[in-house]
């Protein structure tokens, strides 16, 4: 091995390095920041060791393409509104799935022009990056065109769909099977049917996808990308993309496992459109039915929490839509200059996406130690005074609990009915995500606090001001 080829291994390790290390950070909010500069630092250094390993072959082409590539990421990372980020994340995921089948189109043209002899395990690698790639892109872009609004975010349903399906992979496989076989020696117009039926099956797996369900399939997505560029890698014999590719992928399967087992759903399910069926959280069936309810105003709620000894905040996704996370603080500290011991209960899928409150919370300088994953904060609300919920529904509803029959039963839940007073600030009684009905709000320790949760929040922390 020449000097050289020492520096840019080495170069790699280091880079790889900071990438497990960076990951291994995510684990904490305390850590994230650090985390993402670390696997930022190790991006630099993988994009140098490519950009020298290529100098001399088009190098130009490719460092166009980094600074073009930089200053689109750079923009929309500054533009990005953090309601936004599931979209943004989806269309980065598209780009990674359909780099990987553009690389193995320029393969399968190499191998054809004779000068590459390609063996069977590059043959099979690919076929397999093309196809998993070009399901990605297609699913990526369709999942991001949901989010945003482009289109309908309802599932996209017909007669027949899953016999459709069927077809376009029976399809998909018979041409893999042939390209193999024939070890690249096929005909163009293969190829290209390949990648066009890889990219229709991409969009017929994710239009039937609710959009509230776009966060899980866009975490599935994820992993395929990191398997089709890991894939990839044997390809262009690159360790860098094998170790990369493998580490999305692993992450990216974790997390979509994560994500099930906190919502108490299989993957089938969310594939295949339970709650997506009945539209989801676009359908949340208003009146709420005959719920008997106690309303209270900002001044009642405002007398309870300043004379509370511990109040737990549980934000959900109304506290993200109202934006209220400033104010949310705003009035903790007003609480905690009065003696008042403050913590926020953090479900793993509140709101829409991984992490959702604790970004929210962390843009507004809520210290970490309060922030208490569900574990940690469920052994506190029968010794807690009040539980102050802001825009949650279903991460709270005790049906999940005791009724064997919730679409939800088995889902883990902030157990805030325990607390002495549960206070809930929400618009009205529709229900959240999963369409359902919310007994918590019928209890007798249970207080309504109606409009919008900025407003209220901001009501509330007025109210105990001027106590
Ligand atoms: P939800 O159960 O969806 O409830 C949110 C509540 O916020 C609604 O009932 C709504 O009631 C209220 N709301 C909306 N806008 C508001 C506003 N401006 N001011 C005040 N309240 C407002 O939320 P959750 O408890 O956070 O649960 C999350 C759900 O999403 C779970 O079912 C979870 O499985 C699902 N999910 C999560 C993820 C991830 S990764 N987090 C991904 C996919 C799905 P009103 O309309 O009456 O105001």
């Amino acid at each position: 091995m020449s000097g050289a080829d020492l520096a840019i291994a080495l170069a790699d390790l280091v880079a790889i390095g900071l990438f497990i290390y960076g990951l291994h950070d995510l684990n904490s909010p305390a850590t994230a920041r650090r985390g993402n500069r670390l696997a930022m630092v190790g991006m630099f250094i993988a994009l140098v060791s490519v950009l020298v390993q290529t100098l001399g072959v088009g190098w130009w082409a490719i460092a166009v393409g980094t600074i073009v590539g930089g200053v689109i990421g750079v923009y929309a990372a500054l533009k990005v509104k953090m309601t936004a980020m599931p979209q943004m994340v989806a269309l980065y995921n598209g780009a990674g799935g359909g780099a990987a089948a553009l690389i193995s189109t320029v393969e399968f043209y190499v191998s054809r022009g004779g000068t590459v002899r390609i063996d069977d395990v590059i043959a099979v690698s690919l076929v397999l990056s093309a196809i998993i790639g070009a399901v990605s892109f297609a699913g990526s872009i369709v999942a991001f065109l949901k989010l945003q609004e482009v289109m309908t975010g309802r599932p996209i349903t017909y007669p027949g769909q899953q016999f459709v399906n069927a077809l376009v992979a029976l399809g998909i496989l018979a041409l893999a099977g042939w390209l193999v076989v024939t070890l690249g020696a096929l005909p163009v117009w293969a190829f290209a049917a390949l990648l066009v039926a890889a990219l229709l099956l991409g969009v017929l797996f994710v239009l039937p996808i609710g959009g509230a369900d776009m966060p899980v399939v866009i975490s599935l997505l994820n992993s395929f990308t990191g398997l089709a560029v890991a894939i990839t890698g044997f390809e262009i014999n690159s360790t860098l993309l094998i170790i990369c590719g493998a580490l999305v992928g692993a992450s990216g399967t974790l997390l979509t496992i994560l994500m099930g087992r906190a919502m108490n759903r299989p993957l089938t399910n969310v594939l295949f459109g339970a709650f997506g069926a009945h539209g989801g959280m676009e359908v949340a069936t208003g009146g709420g039915g005959p719920q008997q309810v106690r309303s209270a105003s900002a001044d009642d709620v405002a007398i309870m929490l300043a004379y509370a000894g511990k109040v737990v905040f549980v934000p959900g996704y109304g506290m993200a839509v109202a934006q209220a996370q400033h104010s949310v603080k705003a009035l903790a500290d007003q609480l905690e200059k009065r003696g008042v011991k403050v913590a926020y209960a953090i479900h793993p899928v509140a709101g829409r996406m991984p992490g959702h409150m604790n970004v929210l919370l962390a843009e507004a300088n809520v210290p970490y130690n309060q922030l208490l994953d569900m574990d940690d904060v469920n052994p506190e609300f029968p010794t807690t005074d009040v539980a102050l919920i802001i825009g949650a529904n279903d991460v709270t509803n005790p049906a999940a609990r005791n009724v064997p029959s919730s679409p939800i039963y088995g889902m883990p839940i902030l157990d805030v009915d325990k607390a002495a007073n549960v206070v809930v600030l929400k618009r009205s009684m529709r229900s959240g995500f999963a369409g359902i009905e919310n007994p918590l709000y019928e209890m007798p320790n249970t207080s309504m606090l109606f409009g919008d949760a900025k407003a209220s929040v901001d009501a509330l922390t007025a109210a105990v001001k001027a106590l």
